[in-house]
């Protein structure tokens, strides 16, 4: 068995990056990340799928190499131009002079505004339900805009019933010999799956939806995607996760987000986890904002029913770091949450529990209860908090 060959004709030629700590200089990378590229080999043509990020081009343009075995490099297909994917371009144009690069028009502004290239009899800007013919293996491209940039694609070979889908289906995590999941443990991508959808593409879901509604009744067989194992296996699972979190759909559980300087916002949160608990609640994530990672906090809110938050008052507002989760709430449109705040105060009972009012006003979100505390917790603050626990736990989904 050649582990690359994901099907006759198509190569895995990505490289894997253990070295970045944070992707996107933000999102934590505790297993790495592969930056996927392909090769798709006609009778007639052959066509490279996207490219690498730009530390890992000497591998990436040895892998290439050594795949075609002095073959011709007809096409560079596309799909995205963040730089994690399009990062190579300038240099599989330089190793190979003439190739053709196919893609959308607004890739092609792209190509030449990162990377300055000026052969515009370089492109071919291809449209909805456009094909190429490689021999055998017909290229046909598949618009679908916002996923996760305005110039995205996907490419479909119906021969093989395998698609390229860009960021889609993608996950962190790099890949540990193995490409494709029928060879591999892939229980840790799909929690990176959750992780990188929400962290990357979680504003978009209206966007994916419309994307899942392009492919729909499509028979598939290889999902490749740009991050993470090519999909064969497990096809069917990791569509009912991109659909259901694109559609702001959950899992049963609570998460609980609180900030806190002196322990008793945290002392609120701790009562509130056990009235869930007492309820049934199975499923209970209690983050500290000030240590736990704003990816996993996001990851863990978008995947579960119940979000409560709590946050100490600091400068009449927020505390910062409740403030900057809210805020990557907002930014990525979550919705759908059965919702609870709590708040700690010394002379300003408003600020927190405005700016939670506010947060639930902008997005929707209705808030079930709100426990206030003034100062530091007491038998009747601990109380509410755990009877709160047991009320959220008795609403639809949360169990
Ligand atoms: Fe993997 Fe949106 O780039």
């Amino acid at each position: 068995m050649n582990i690359k060959e994901i099907a006759e004709g198509i190569r895995y030629v990505g490289v894997n990056d253990r070295v970045t700590e944070k992707f996107e200089g933000m999102w934590p990378l505790p297993y790495g990340v592969s930056y996927n590229s392909y090769l798709v080999e006609g009778s007639e043509k052959s066509a490279l799928m996207d490219t690498v990020e730009i530390e890992g081009v000497n591998r990436y343009l040895d892998e290439v190499t050594a795949a075609l075995q002095g073959r011709a490099l007809d096409y560079l297909v596309i799909h995205h131009m963040e730089p994690d994917h399009s990062g190579s371009i300038p240099e599989v144009l330089k190793r190979w002079p003439g190739i053709k690069v196919v893609c959308s028009r607004q890739a092609a502004d792209m190509v030449k505004g990162f990377y300055h290239v000026e052969d515009a009899d370089m492109f071919i800007i291809v449209n909805d339900g456009d094909s190429i013919d490689l021999g055998g293996k017909t290229l046909q491209f598949v618009m679908t805009p916002m996923v996760h940039w305005p110039e995205t694609m996907m490419t479909l070979v119906p021969e093989l019933k395998l698609l390229f889908s860009g960021d889609a289906f993608g996950c962190f995590g790099a890949l540990n010999g193995a490409v494709i999941d029928a060879d591999m443990d892939t229980s840790r991508y799909i929690g990176e799956m959750y992780r990188y959808y929400s962290n990357i593409v979680g504003k978009y879901g209206k966007f994916v939806q419309k994307a899942l509604g392009k492919l729909e009744g499509v028979a598939l067989d290889y999902i490749c995607s740009t991050h993470g194992p090519v999909w064969h296996e497990r096809i069917g699972d990791v569509t009912a996760i991109y659909d259901k979190l694109s559609r702001y759909g959950s899992e049963p559980g609570a998460v609980i987000v609180y900030g806190s300087m002196y322990g008793n916002t945290a002392a609120v949160a701790e009562e509130i986890a056990r009235g869930l608990a007492d309820a049934g609640v199975r499923n209970i994530i209690v983050h500290n904002a000030s240590v736990s990672p704003m990816s996993v906090m996001i990851s863990d809110a978008f995947r579960h029913k119940c979000l409560i938050v709590g946050s100490a008052t600091y400068s009449m507002t927020l505390f910062p770091p409740v403030a900057e989760f809210i805020e990557a709430m907002q930014v990525r449109e979550i919705k759908d949450k059965v919702f609870a705040g709590f708040g700690g105060y010394t002379w300003a009972p408003n600020a927190v529990k405005g700016a939670m009012e506010k947060f639930c006003a902008e997005t929707g979100i209705e808030m079930q209860e709100f426990v206030m505390m003034k100062q530091s917790i007491d038998s009747s603050v601990r109380a509410q908090a755990f009877e709160l626990g047991k009320k959220l736990a008795s609403l639809e989904g949360v169990k």
